[in-house]
């Protein structure tokens, strides 16, 4: 349909056509990012799930393989959902998987590469005793999925985990292998958080707490701390928390006691689930994968034929500064896509004005920016008693404060008809400190109105002498904002009819009453990625 084409990325990752949801198994063997994902071969909206593949040398340009695993067996026949890799000690890979059976049973399957020494792996073998788990006695058939990636205990056995449910208190429960075919249910569960509900996609990794370098899953001792993310079925968000493990009882204490009792901090506060990560050997990274949903309706998705994106792939560590959050930021190797820049270098924003930057068109950007607040209004701005300010229910960017909000306007046109509002908030407390938020607000986004209209977005941790920045991809349905390096994140999906091709247009804004902001501004025009399928003759 041309009339919605626009809606089409151009460098985020989604198939030609038809649905599309997790991220499954990404993995890099023998010189290539491997990416699979749950899709439906046979329409824009979920079912008749099968594992679709994509091959990178650089996770920005993909090459769609043949599709890498279907149901076809009892125990997958309706479905093939989510799993993880593992790369074994002797270079192996091999795949777990959830099935959901012929009677709808959720078990766990083993598949390897037909021939090892293919780098595209096109051909899976499924273990031909599969299922190689079934739920065990207390949990719901329908509530056992996902396994993670298998991470060395010291006793040099393999151990995942799988998300489940006991009456609302989500579990991951934790079991040890030594062949990935026979499994051993340990004692109690790797996590358990009251009133969360079904933990789907659970995921389970080390990070450094010394230095940047990302971890292999196994990694573990002096200098590591651990990462339990869960995604909530029912609020269809991904959480985090980052904390002790404790290999030999085979449990994970959060850091944050608070958050023992809460389920931790969101990996994005907007549109972002299902996410997984994977450690990046050439690199020396962990990359994290998030599934991006589409905030319009099935109708329009039919529609246009396809629904959903997989985000930019982000590094993921932890950020030594607060020690409290993790940091996640593109890929470098997206900034291969930079193409032409416009430097605005100090641009003074006066409490109440829109500031129009002259950058071509705005449809795909990669924006840097940085903003200061007037010292002067910072130090005589009134404290006040009410320093809640929180993005979905404080009014979005047109409530006017002291000190905010300020920031972008993107994916607007020239009449402001339509634009989405990507903005700090700042506000002063009894006691003089500041508190900082950053929001992405959606509501005037587009004139349709069936799409979703939320102002989303969290508080962000500023330490004194930091400037405000934030780091934007733009790329026209999909914005995503990585606030003060990274250590708050919100994707939004936007669905503008006026603010496209070359009418999108991009502001500064300020929205104050008090401050004159300064900001420093660096936007880059995106290239398209290749994303397309894979030739034999020619793609070697
Ligand atoms: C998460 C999820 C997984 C399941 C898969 C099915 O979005 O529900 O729990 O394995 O999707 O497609």
């Amino acid at each position: 349909n041309t009339m919605l084409s626009w809606q089409r990325t151009a460098f985020h990752f989604q198939p030609d056509k038809n649905w599309m949801n997790d991220p499954n198994g990404p993995v890099y063997y023998k010189e290539w990012y491997h990416f699979f994902y749950q899709y439906n071969p046979n329409d824009a909206v979920w079912g008749d799930i099968v594992w679709g593949h994509a091959v990178s040398r650089d996770m920005i340009h993909w090459l769609y393989l043949p599709i890498a695993m279907v149901p076809d067996q009892w125990y997958d026949a309706n479905g093939v959902w989510t799993g993880s890799a593992t790369i074994l000690s002797d270079g192996q890979l091999v795949m777990l998987y959830t099935g959901s059976t012929n009677e709808s049973v959720q078990v766990q399957n083993l598949a390897y590469p037909a021939d090892p020494s293919d780098p595209l792996l096109l051909n899976w073998t499924k273990y031909d005793k599969n299922p190689v788990l079934s739920p065990p006695p207390g949990i719901h058939y329908r509530d056992f999925r996902d396994p993670t990636t298998a991470m060395l205990t010291s006793e040099g056995k393999w151990r995942i985990s799988i998300g489940s449910k006991i009456n609302k208190t989500g579990i991951a429960l934790i079991y040890d292998t030594e062949d990935f075919k026979n499994f051993e249910l340990k004692n109690g569960w790797l996590r358990a958080v009251q009133g969360t509900g079904m933990w789907e996609c659970v995921d389970f990794y080390p990070v450094s707490s010394i230095n940047d370098v990302g971890l292999d899953t196994s990694a573990y001792g002096d200098g590591v701390k651990h990462v339990v993310k869960v995604s909530l079925d029912d609020d269809r968000n991904d959480y985090y928390a980052i904390g002790s493990y404790d290999e030999k009882l085979a449990s994970f204490l959060p850091d944050d006691v608070k958050n023992d009792v809460g389920i931790g901090l969101r990996y994005d506060y907007g549109n972002f689930y299902a996410s997984k990560t994977f450690f990046d050997p050439s690199k020396q990274r962990r990359i994290l994968w998030g599934w991006i949903t589409e905030y319009d309706s099935e109708c329009v998705d039919r529609t246009k034929g396809w629904a959903s994106l997989q985000g930019i792939p982000r590094t993921v560590r932890l950020d030594r500064k607060t020690g409290s959050n993790l940091i996640q930021w593109p890929v470098e190797e997206v900034n291969s896509l930079r193409l032409r820049s416009s430097e605005f270098k100090d641009l003074k924003a006066k409490p109440g004005s829109v500031v129009p930057l002259q950058v071509e068109t705005a449809t795909q950007l990669d924006i840097v920016a940085e903003f200061e607040v007037d010292k002067e209004a910072l130090e005589t701005t009134l404290p006040e008693s009410d320093t809640d300010y929180i993005c979905e229910s404080s009014g979005g960017a047109s409530r006017r404060g002291a000190l905010g909000p300020f920031g972008l306007l993107v994916l607007a046109d020239a009449g402001l008809s339509e634009f989405t509002p990507l903005y700090f908030y700042v506000t002063k407390g009894l006691n003089g400190s500041l508190r900082t938020t950053f929001c992405s607000d959606q509501s005037r986004s587009s004139v349709a109105t069936n799409v979703n209209k939320k102002v989303l977005g969290s508080v962000v941790p500023v330490f004194g002498g930091e400037k405000l920045s934030l780091r934007v991809l733009v790329d026209h349905s999909i914005v995503e904002s990585f606030a003060q390096g990274g250590r708050t994140c919100v994707t939004s999906r936007v669905y503008p009819t006026r603010a496209i091709y070359g009418a999108a247009k991009l502001f500064v804004f300020n929205n104050a009453t008090d401050a004159t902001v300064t900001a420093s501004i660096k936007v880059w025009q995106m290239n398209s990625a290749f994303i397309r399928p894979y030739h034999p003759e020619t793609d070697t």
